[in-house]
């Protein structure tokens, strides 16, 4: 039976299935490419609502120990199969509920948080907080918006501060050059360290 309720997997399910992915990048976006560049010395990362795998495969060939996990079992098969050998790298399970035995040096997002209704954010970002090691960061994409007609969700500046001050900072905030048309000019690569 068809949902419209992001919050359950098969909303995801039946998109991915039906190839409905405006989001997918089908590779990686610059701004994680150049940070993988500079960050030298690869830790633990992981990639929540990781969809197709892409960025979990770049982590994984810079030596990081990468792992992303997603709850629609249609995007983790995809990711595995995307994955090949790395495929035990992709965790099928929830986000807000897995059982994970070790925190993060960096957790990276994108389009996550957005396709997220807001009652999930405080939830999101306390989630962040405990899986973050004291002095690790949240990386990656945010969607500032405008946006008329949501998902994806949009943040402001005074909401982001909101969610994930005063434990996290942010370090580094630019513009995005190559974002998808369902982004442009609405999304900020963005970097909050855990205090
Ligand atoms: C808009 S897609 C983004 C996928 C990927 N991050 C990308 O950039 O292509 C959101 C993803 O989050 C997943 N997701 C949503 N809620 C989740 C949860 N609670 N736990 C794990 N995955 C979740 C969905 O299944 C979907 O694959």
């Amino acid at each position: 039976m068809s949902t419209s309720d992001s919050r359950e997997p098969a909303f995801w399910d039946e998109r991915y299935q039906a190839e409905k992915t405006p989001w997918d990048f089908h590779g990686v976006p610059l701004s994680l490419r150049r940070w993988l560049q500079a960050n030298t010395q690869p830790k633990r990362v992981l990639i929540p609502g990781c969809g197709s795998g892409y960025e979990i495969k770049a982590f994984l060939n810079a030596g990081w120990d990468a792992y992303g996990i997603d709850f629609s079992p249609v995007a983790a098969q995809r990711a595995q199969a995307f994955l090949g050998e790395q495929a035990p790298h992709v965790l099928l399970g929830d986000f807000y509920h897995y059982a994970f035995e070790n925190q993060f040096d960096v957790i990276y997002e994108r389009t996550f948080l957005c396709a997220l209704p807001p009652d999930r954010w405080v939830a999101y970002a306390q989630r962040i907080k405990d899986l973050l090691v004291p002095g690790g960061q949240l990386i990656g994409f945010f969607f500032y918006g405008p946006e008329d007609d949501p998902p994806p969700y949009p943040l402001t500046q005074a909401r982001a501060d909101e969610l994930f001050g005063p434990e996290l900072a942010l370090t580094q905030d630019e513009a995005v050059t190559d974002s998808l048309p369902l982004f442009v000019g609405k999304e900020r690569w963005q970097i909050w360290k855990k205090r």
